[in-house]
């Protein structure tokens, strides 16, 4: 049996898609590029156009960034980073559009998300119709609990209006959307024998989101679950704010943080403000300005130790805060199964390289831990309970440091660590399944 339905997981990092192909859950190719195939960076590379009016380097004209959209010729996920990675300043890379969803921003601006919105989506769908060879048209949109933003529920609010019109401009007829935790524990539900109080911690690249709920293999068809869930929480931290604690705390001395210039004044921090900020984009702005520019200039003139901040404008000048963010995500993840990991930053200095043990890490990620137990906390103080077992999914909860810090708080509960990448998009089609399938 092949459905005409798909569940989505649009996530800050990775996309995912998975239909019901012969009564069973099946993932989608969505990145043929990727030695991941089933899952694609959510990024987007837009080759320039002609005119040249849009560039990583110059100020984008909004209404070309729009055509181009619209039109122009646009990459998706590995194809688009390589291309960006060969070309930085000829076409324009957006990564983690998700980020920007509930932003207060232009409404010009935020029209353009939802082109570029409408064109993954498009995209999406398109990897699923050719792998399934026939028309899909309805769809279960995974959603965080909270999408980032400065206003509240009313981010939330505009992030999902946006994601719905993207998604029927897209092409589906139908569109419904469930937390992300909850979608995970849908899918951790098909493995349960009997009723258990499970909490789902997913953690994930731009967001962290638990639901604490009864899950039992006599309901796992229901639709209406709200009765099953004791607690729902979200907060606007993943795994790119832990590596912006990482970045500040281990790699800022290598770009003049902690400096002095030669008549003994402070390197200042704000000369380094938005280097890492890939996820918000009046800070990365700010950071190349001119008015940046100037100031690194003249501190490298002034520095008593000049080399950092010569990396620094390096960085400016070219450009490289995605790169640099990149090369830490993957020292990163090599630490999930390494005690130490070089970073090598030859992009910024031949040579240039960092020894990361995984210990000095740790103590980079005490404030985002301890966030993430607030929020685990305030789900087990709204259930009245405790959990009898813990599921940990998303790319975040690979982490040896974050499994650790799990156990320790919850010595004596099962800690589950399964499916990082695919809990949602399965739990997400499983609600399709249940909303749209008449047998
Ligand atoms: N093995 C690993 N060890 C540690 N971190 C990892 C590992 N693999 C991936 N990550 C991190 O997990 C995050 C991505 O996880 P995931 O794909 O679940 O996020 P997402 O679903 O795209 O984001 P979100 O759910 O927040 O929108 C990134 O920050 C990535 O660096
Ligand atoms: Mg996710």
């Amino acid at each position: 049996m092949r459905a005409d339905f798909i569940g989505i997981d649009f996530g800050t990092s990775n996309c995912a898609v998975a239909a019901w192909v012969d009564n069973k859950p099946t993932l989608i190719v969505v990145d043929e590029n990727s030695d991941t195939p089933f899952k694609i960076r959510s990024a987007i590379y837009l080759a320039n156009n002609e005119s040249g009016a849009v560039s990583q380097s110059g100020k984008a004209n909004e209404q070309t960034l729009n055509d181009m959209l619209n039109a122009g010729d646009i990459l998706f996920g590995e194809q688009g980073f390589n291309a960006f990675l060969l070309t930085p300043h000829e076409g324009r890379y957006v990564n983690s559009p998700k980020n920007f969803l509930g932003a207060k921003i232009p409404k010009r601006l935020l029209d353009n998300f939802e082109t570029l919105v409408v064109r993954f989506l498009s995209y999406l769908k398109l990897c699923a119709e050719k792998q399934l060879k026939c028309t899909i048209n309805k769809v279960v949109i995974a959603r965080p609990v909270n999408y980032h933003s400065t206003m509240g529920e009313l981010g939330n609010q505009q992030a999902e209006a946006l994601m719905l019109r993207a998604a029927t401009k897209a092409g589906f007829t139908q569109v419904q959307f469930i937390h992300e935790p909850l979608a995970a524990a849908y899918h951790f539900e098909q493995q349960i024998k009997q009723p258990t109080k499970a909490m789902v911690v997913d953690l994930g690249g731009g967001t962290s989101d638990v639901t604490f709920c009864l899950l039992s293999e006599n309901k796992a068809n229901n639709l209406d679950r709200d009765g099953d869930i004791y607690a729902t929480k979200g907060i606007r931290q993943g795994g790119i704010v832990s590596d912006k604690h990482l970045a500040s705390g281990i790699i800022s001395p290598l770009f003049g943080r902690g400096g002095r210039t030669a008549d003994g004044r402070a390197i200042p921090n704000r000369l380094l403000s938005g280097v890492y900020s890939i996820d918000n984009m009046p800070e990365m702005a700010d950071f190349y300005t001119e008015k940046r520019a100037k100031a690194i200039s003249d501190y490298i003139v002034a520095s008593d130790d000049p080399l950092p901040l010569i990396r620094l404008q390096r960085v400016q000048k070219q450009r490289l805060t995605h790169q640099l963010m990149h090369a830490i995500e993957l020292a990163k993840i090599e630490l999930s199964d390494q005690s130490h990991v070089n970073l090598t930053l030859t992009f910024i200095e031949k040579s240039l390289d960092v020894m990361l043990e995984r210990e000095q890490v740790a103590q980079t990620m005490t404030n985002w831990l301890e966030k993430m137990f607030i929020m685990i906390d305030d789900a087990v103080d709204e259930a009245k309970q405790q959990p009898e077992i813990i599921y940990l999914t998303g790319g975040m909860g690979l982490s040896p440091l974050v499994q650790q810090a799990l156990k320790t708080r919850y010595p004596v509960v099962k800690i589950t660590v399964a499916d990082a990448f695919s809990s949602v998009v399965f739990g997400a089609l499983l609600k399709a399944k249940r909303l749209y399938c008449c047998n």
